[in-house]
């Protein structure tokens, strides 16, 4: 594959509009987000991690309508806005201050390069304990320390871009911002159902995957979920027990995936975008070996099934012709 013009450092926030904007608020605050302002008619909010906000929030169509990635450096926000179709760097209208370039995504997403982001201070992460686990006594007179109420949300983690060819979504995001592929899951065709990439920092490891490239089952295009790292296994699960209490729809989980390793629980927020809080996924670096792994042998390490409303966004013909391909995958390989 071509040399990328620029390797990106990490996945930096989301814009999402939402049609009932005190609804959302309401839904990520029992999410576990944190509200850090109301400003120019939008609302910001972060995690406990030192970053600025990673999740912008504002009235509209009920979607994600940009994704931002930071950058190194101000030359690398250079050569990216010399890209055919890129804005000049202009300043980014936000509290976090910094500067952003602008483009769009064959799929017509728009994403945003930014760089110079000012960090809020850290907040409490959520509390944490160890252990009298695997035959070890480390846990010795304390009580386990867990919060009630919302997960704590440290981080956002990762996306899922889904389109009708990932593979040429997933080569335009290589070729300009660096991301490299981690493994792919590949349909009984050899196409790939999802091809997940990481950020490519060499020998520093990183998370598993930042942006999944995934075949949609309409072949339409759309964010299918973003996912924020909370901060361990009593702190999803006490989160998860938060949110099913508050009568939010559980879409996924909890179980814990083959690729990319992390306990997962998917939530639909009020307009119906996947909102995911995972712990302890995999970390990898530059000698970790792409793996393909066929759709009909994909199965987590634990964990109940997704249930429909995960996989389809929205029905029509080519969802079931899709469905037939993968469940004859799936059986031909159970056989
Ligand atoms: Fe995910």
């Amino acid at each position: 594959m071509t040399e990328p013009l620029i390797r990106v450092k990490q996945l930096a926030y989301v814009r999402v509009e939402a049609p009932d904007v005190a609804k959302a608020e309401k839904f990520l605050d029992e999410f576990g987000l944190q509200l850090v302002e109301r400003s120019n008619r939008k609302t910001y909010l972060r995690g406990t991690d030192a970053e600025a906000p990673c999740y912008i929030l504002s009235q509209g169509t009920g979607t994600v309508t940009a994704i931002a990635f930071e950058a190194d450096s101000f030359e690398d926000l250079q050569k990216v806005s010399a890209l055919p179709g890129a804005s000049q760097i202009e300043p980014l209208e936000e509290p976090s201050g910094g500067q952003a370039v602008r483009l769009t995504d064959p799929t017509g997403m728009q994403v945003e390069i930014v760089h110079g982001r000012q960090a809020l201070e850290p907040l409490d992460a959520a509390p944490s304990h160890t252990y009298n686990m695997n035959g070890q006594r480390q846990r010795v007179g304390e009580l386990p320390a867990i919060s009630h109420g919302p997960s704590r949300v440290r981080r956002i983690g990762h996306l899922v871009l889904e389109s009708a060819d990932p593979q040429a979504l997933y080569r335009w995001y290589h070729e300009r911002f660096g991301l490299t592929k981690s493994d792919a899951v590949v349909l009984p065709d050899g196409s790939p159902q999802m091809v997940f990439s990481r950020l490519d920092r060499g020998a520093d490891y990183v998370d598993h995957h930042v942006v999944g490239f995934q075949y949609a089952l309409d072949e339409g295009t759309r964010v299918q979920h973003i996912a924020f790292e909370v901060g361990n296994l009593d702190d999803l699960m006490s989160g998860h027990q938060h949110l099913k209490r508050n009568k939010y729809r559980n879409v996924w989980g909890v179980g814990r995936h083959l690729l990319g390793g992390q306990i997962f629980d998917y939530w639909k927020s009020p307009s119906g975008l996947i909102h995911e809080h995972w712990t302890d996924t995999d970390l990898i670096n530059q000698q970790h070996e792409a793996s393909d792994c066929g759709i009909g042998e994909m199965r987590d390490y634990w964990g109940p099934d997704p249930k429909p409303e995960f996989l389809i966004a929205r029905w029509n013909f080519k969802v079931i012709k899709n469905l037939l391909t993968i469940l004859k995958a799936r059986s031909r390989s159970a056989a």
